[in-house]
């Protein structure tokens, strides 16, 4: 705010959204108002000015920005943070809608504004209006000679700029709340659903796959018993079918329960073990190029590697493709992940079937993540998932 806002006023909520202005930051963010009120009081040889919007319950109107024509931005103007509408020459703005001039603002039978620092001596206010509604009031002060309709007509002029920068801040405003909240939203979603699909996989891995062991070391003992025969070769087929089982709960494992994202470079290693997994499993030649070497926090980490998995398993079982690539960058305050397969593409533009999903959530969870996803594929040219996720708070 010009002229720096009191503390009171910059632990309040904007009166328009509700918004906490510290959190908001109208006060800290709207330079626009302080430009106007700078060009209002240079063109009307004013002393002070200030801008006041009216509270939610339209009684009270609270200031939203200060200056004066001299003084250092540090030299704050002081007025009260809120005052009533009614009872004063400001509110009298807003009681009559129409713009006010007082020759003597100490004296007026409007009444004066009370605690103000400098005091008022002449005084000039117009509305603020956006749209049909009246929202605040835009005030120059201490003029050394008589405010004119002309300082009223250009007054006027800058309460439609100053209308409009209180609007864009506060959809500004409201666009970042929404913006927190669904951030907030799906971390919370994040840490719920990971607890979940921990228990899964301790049931999946303290259970079946004991029980798959114990199935392992009975066909280790028939086989000790069975000479070489058909049934020995039945027994063989089983014994691979059990391997394959039991490398496929694995797979399942790792994607429920991915490594520790928290340790040093736990995202690159977790995609180099999964790389090194699917390559063994699919014979397709997976490498991790390009990685940045700062690590990302454990949640962004987690959200990147569920959504590489999707590319990843669909190359795997759609592709047919010989190599894939995955790679990492930091780009704009954020991680950019790329999986590039070398297999048969798809047209992307083709309806989906139903009750096939990956894409889908994955794309909806890049969404949740404040990020970008897209999708390049080509029939006959491979397929690429890209995908950016903020890392710094924006
Ligand atoms: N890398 C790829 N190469 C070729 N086709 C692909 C590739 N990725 C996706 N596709 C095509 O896009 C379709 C949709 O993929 P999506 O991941 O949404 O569903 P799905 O893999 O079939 O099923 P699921 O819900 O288990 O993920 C696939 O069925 C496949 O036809
Ligand atoms: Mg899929």
């Amino acid at each position: 705010m010009a002229g720096g806002a009191p503390d009171a006023l910059r632990a309040r909520a904007d009166p328009l959204s509700g918004i906490p202005m510290r959190d908001a930051g109208l006060v800290e963010d709207e330079p626009s108002l302080d430009r106007v009120l700078a060009h209002s009081l240079e063109v009307t040889h004013s002393g002070a000015g200030f801008i006041r919007v009216l509270t939610r319950d339209r009684d009270h109107l609270e200031l939203v920005a200060a200056r004066r024509a001299s003084a250092p931005a540090s030299a704050a103007w002081a007025g009260p943070p809120v005052i009533p509408v009614h009872g004063n020459l400001i509110g009298a703005v807003v009681e009559r809608g129409r713009p006010k001039i007082s020759e003597d603002a100490g004296a007026d039978p409007d009444g004066i504004e009370p605690g103000i620092d400098p005091p008022l001596r002449s005084f000039l206010g117009v509305p603020l209006h956006l749209g049909d509604a009246l929202i605040g009031v835009l005030a120059v002060a201490n003029k050394r000679s008589r405010y004119t309709p002309a300082d009223e007509h250009l007054l006027t002029a800058f309460a439609d700029h100053a209308a409009v920068a209180i609007d864009n801040g506060r959809l500004r405003r409201c666009q970042r709340v929404a913006d927190d909240s669904r951030r907030r939203l799906y971390s919370e979603l994040l840490a719920v659903t990971e607890t979940e699909r921990r228990c899964i996989a301790d049931d999946i891995h303290d259970d079946v796959m004991q029980r798959l062991t114990a199935v392992e070391l009975c066909l280790q003992r028939l086989r000790a018993r069975i000479p070489r025969g058909p049934e020995r070769e039945l027994l063989e087929d089983v014994s691979a079918m059990v391997t394959k089982t039991d490398d496929a709960l694995r797979l399942l494992l790792f994607d429920l329960r991915p490594p520790a994202m928290d340790l040093p470079g736990g995202l690159c290693s977790a995609i180099r073990t999964r790389l090194r997994m699917l390559e063994r499993e699919t014979g397709i030649r997976c490498e991790l190029g390009a990685a940045p070497d700062e690590d990302v926090p454990p949640a962004v980490a987690r959200t990147v590697l569920r959504v590489l998995q999707e590319g990843l398993i669909n190359a795997a079982n759609h592709s047919g493709a010989s190599h894939l690539e995955v790679t990492l960058a930091r780009r704009d305050r954020g991680l950019l992940a790329r999986v590039q397969d070398d297999g048969r593409g798809f047209s992307v533009d083709a309806g989906r079937s139903p009750g096939h999903l990956g894409l889908t959530l994955a794309r909806e969870r890049i969404d949740l993540a404040g990020g970008w996803f897209r999708l390049e594929s080509e029939i006959g040219a491979g397929t690429a998932v890209e995908f950016w996720v903020p890392v710094d708070p924006g």
